[in-house]
């Protein structure tokens, strides 16, 4: 399962997102929020932060207006490695370095475009799992 939410400035891109997603076969829990009226991302990062961290999403997707302030928020939960991504390039290096599990857009910097091509990239490039890698990671941790 893919764990979504967004504030009010990503909300219309979470949805085509969502819809992307539901095409390439993932399931997907929508944490909100419903519409574009004003809300505060941390509520919606928080939620989504914790369903990766419990283990019961594989992966989390957050967006809100420039991706900064969900992943701020869901970087403080224990077990959530968030990258706000604006290029291919960070985007296939943070799952293959970082073994990054929550991906934040910023629906004010990518277009709808970009933003299926980083999701894509997120989700189809595996954990290097390279000593090195795992090392730094268990450093994360601590
Ligand atoms: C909302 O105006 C905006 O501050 C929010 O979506 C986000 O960009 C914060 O990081």
């Amino acid at each position: 399962m893919i764990a979504v939410g967004s504030d009010h400035a990503g909300y219309e891109l979470k949805l085509e997102l969502i819809g992307h997603l539901k095409e390439r076969g993932f399931e997907v829990k929508d944490y909100g929020t419903d519409s574009t009226d004003s809300c505060d991302y941390p509520d919606f990062a928080k939620k989504v932060g914790h369903a990766v961290a419990d283990a019961e999403a594989e992966k989390g997707l957050l967006v809100c207006g420039t991706g900064i302030g969900m992943s701020i928020c869901a970087n403080k939960i224990k077990g959530v490695r968030a990258s706000v991504l604006s290029d291919e390039f960070s985007a296939e290096a943070t799952r293959s370095h970082n073994d990054a599990n929550v991906l934040c857009l910023g629906a004010r910097v990518v277009d709808t475009a970009k933003a299926v091509k980083l999701l894509d990239i997120f989700l189809d490039t595996p954990f290097s799992e390279g000593e090195n890698h795992c090392r730094r990671i268990s450093k994360l941790e601590d």
